[in-house]
């Protein structure tokens, strides 16, 4: 039997080799999203929520829900979300778009909305304990812009590296589900797809090695737009949730690998 396709909810192409849809095991779902730039695919956002009207346990979205730093964009956002999912929990972190020093500003103007900032939110859905960690993550290669601009930031990213480490061990020790968001993309699988000559700027090789070692179950991320939805690091599934590649907000079955020992 290949227990594989009772633990994820689809293979990378999406088809079992039978080509039918696999067994599976339906674990609590979270919905998620990035980069939707609002104004730019405010439109296209709102109509996805409206194929899928089951509310999700959490709401995630990975950084940049405004462009250009408007703190009053990411309002029609979070209304649409609200709107279609009154009780669902909405969990967001910082991308390039909400600069770096607006971060209070939009803490301050949503305070209903879970922001993380290297910091963790556990819940439970359907009874499994769920722990969301979340940061705008890092780069190898920290941007021109970011090098003339943020001082120090070499420094800042290898802060937030060690501490997205002690947080993932640590809720890996009393979690069910274990979940990261970040922004910035955690491994070169999921940008294949953008130009060559800027993947150090797109992702940090640094993080991958972080999520070999401390194995979540789930990361989400976005920022690259035309990098690939799907990939996997070991038994971590890695998605890609920008907005402008999937066109729709992604779906993740969050079934716990522990449930197969519970089975036999
Ligand atoms: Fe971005």
């Amino acid at each position: 039997m290949d227990y594989d396709q009772y633990r994820w909810p689809m293979k990378n192409d999406g088809q079992s080799e039978l080509g039918v849809e696999p067994l599976q095991f339906r674990g609590p779902i979270i919905y998620a999203s990035a980069d939707i730039h609002s104004p730019h695919y405010l439109p296209l956002f709102k109509n996805s929520l409206k194929k899928h009207p089951d509310p999700p346990c959490v709401f995630a979205l990975a950084g940049d829900i405004v462009d250009k730093g408007r703190i009053e964009m990411a309002r029609p956002v979070f209304r649409a979300i609200r709107e279609n999912y009154p009780e669902t929990s909405i969990v967001a972190v910082f991308g390039n778009e909400e600069y770096m020093d607006r971060e209070d500003e939009f803490i301050r103007e949503y305070q209903d909305i879970i922001w993380l900032r290297e910091s963790v939110y556990s819940t439970t859905c359907s009874g499994y304990k769920i722990s969301i960690i979340g940061s705008r993550g890092s780069l190898k290669r920290p941007t021109r812009w970011q090098r003339k601009n943020i001082p120090g930031i070499e420094e800042i990213y290898k802060r937030r590296l060690a501490a997205i480490r002690e947080l993932l061990s640590e809720a890996r020790e009393k979690s069910d589900i274990v979940i990261l968001v970040t922004h910035y993309a955690v491994t070169r699988a999921t940008i294949i797809g953008e130009h060559p000559a800027i993947h150090d700027q797109l992702y940090d090789p640094r993080m991958e090695k972080i999520i070999r070692e401390t194995r979540p179950d789930i990361v989400i991320h976005g920022h690259a737009h035309k990098g690939r939805p799907q990939a996997r690091i070991n038994n971590t599934l890695v998605y890609n949730v920008a907005f402008p590649l999937l066109r729709d907000i992604a779906v993740i079955n969050m079934s716990p690998k522990r449930t197969l020992l519970d089975f036999f």
